[in-house]
């Protein structure tokens, strides 16, 4: 629901962004029938806005707080077993190595030269690992 009001907010906001996905669902779906995940591959400009609003939208931006099992060596530090782990999702979504530019709205940089939709791998709105 969050990010769903992300997106309408992001649409009205940027409306060249609202329209080039409203061509892409024209040409792809139509109007005659319901999407169905096999239309994902044919409407990279849609995924792309979508990745675009989970990034910028950051609706979890600590994530939840977990914890250490054992102890472990992390870029040079050591945490002890049992130690609260705060994943600052905000940093990830918003770093320029990865996202150049990280303040501004560009569904395009989810694209390849081709057009293409391309996963970046710091794109973790989800955050990363195993719930066990
Ligand atoms: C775009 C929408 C959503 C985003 C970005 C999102 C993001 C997240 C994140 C970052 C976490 C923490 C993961 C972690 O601790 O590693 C989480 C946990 C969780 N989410 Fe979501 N979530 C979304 C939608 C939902 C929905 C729709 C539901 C339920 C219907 C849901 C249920 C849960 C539950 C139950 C957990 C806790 C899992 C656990 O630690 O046991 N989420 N979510």
């Amino acid at each position: 629901m969050t990010t769903l009001r992300w997106c309408l907010l992001f649409m009205l906001k940027y409306p060249h962004v609202l329209r080039r996905v409203q061509v892409e669902i024209d040409d792809v779906i139509g109007r005659g029938r319901l999407p169905c995940m096999a239309d994902q591959d044919n409407m990279p400009y849609t995924r792309a806005t979508i990745a675009e609003v989970q990034r910028v939208g950051n609706i979890v931006p600590l994530n939840l707080k977990h914890s250490t099992t054992a102890e472990i060596e992390l870029g040079g530090y050591v945490i002890p077993a049992g130690t609260t782990v705060i994943a600052n999702l905000t940093a990830i979504l918003n770093d320029p190595k990865y996202f150049p530019e990280p303040e501004k709205f560009r569904p395009e940089r989810h694209l390849d030269e081709r057009g293409d939709f391309v996963q970046n791998e710091a794109l973790i709105p989800f955050s990363i690992g195993e719930i066990t």
